[in-house]
């Protein structure tokens, strides 16, 4: 099949960016979007010019390094799936894929379709993590964690921190993201004793670097791991708690 690819090109952070227009003609149904990128980077080898840089790593779904949009929307046309798991079968003959980077002020572009995302990487340093001494590990059956809470845990662990929440958000806010963190921790026990702590810390971090919450709930449709809307309401919750605690743990 025959497809044209609009993609953007930016040489750097301080370089202005364009698009450029290229056709695919031996596309076939079942390439992946990035496969897509890979065939137009070997033809651009070919020819001398410098390949499209765009990030990518497992190619299953795991790791969240693809994030792209894709014809305006983060990752692609198919809700909840990344990049790396859309295919050309979701246009048509001769239609145009256009390949743009992930658009927040948090998320400056480093070239073409790379954004630096570090500023999520940054909400997990301020807390996102389990510090205190838990001891050896103990058996499993001695932990009180209900199946429920664990499944619940789950969902929100479910996160591959793409990035995509922020993108489709139009005040390029990272709420969800920090929500699945917070939820998640707070559901398990070695995740309790620094939650309050966690919960400032986190939040002023993420204030700090992204934008607010306006509830229009388009980064849970963005979401290729399908973290629940709910996540948004944990920040409040998880801030509320905070603050009605007085020791800083
Ligand atoms: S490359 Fe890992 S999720 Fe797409």
């Amino acid at each position: 099949m025959r497809l044209i690819l609009e993609v953007w090109r930016q040489d750097g952070p301080a370089a202005e960016g364009r698009f450029e227009t290229h056709e695919i003609t031996d596309a076939t149904p079942e390439m992946s979007l990035l496969e897509l990128l890979d065939r137009l980077n070997h033809e651009l080898a070919d020819r001398d010019i410098d390949p499209v840089a765009f990030e990518s790593d497992c190619r299953e779904g795991i790791c969240g390094t693809c994030g792209v949009d894709v014809n305006g929307v983060p990752h692609g046309s198919e809700d909840n799936v990344p990049a790396c798991g859309q295919h050309a079968r979701s246009f048509s003959d001769g239609q145009t894929v256009r390949f743009a980077p992930f658009r927040a002020k948090a998320f400056p572009v480093l070239r073409d379709l790379i954004v630096d995302r570090t500023g999520l990487d940054r909400i997990i340093q301020a807390g996102g993590t389990v510090a205190v001494d838990a001891g050896t590990a103990p058996d499993a059956d001695t932990l009180q964690v209900t199946h429920d809470a664990a499944e619940r845990a789950l969902d929100f662990a479910a996160c591959i921190g793409c990035g995509a929440c922020v993108s489709a958000c139009p005040n390029g806010a990272a709420y969800l993201f920090t929500g699945a963190k917070l939820a998640h921790l707070a559901l398990i026990p070695h995740g309790r004793q620094e939650r309050a702590k966690r919960a400032r810390s986190m939040v002023a971090q993420m204030e700090h670097e992204f934008g607010p919450c306006s509830q229009i709930g388009e980064c849970a449709l963005a979401c290729p791991a399908e973290i629940p809307l709910t996540a948004v309401a944990t920040i409040n919750r998880e801030r509320i708690r905070a603050a009605l605690r007085r020791k800083a743990n």
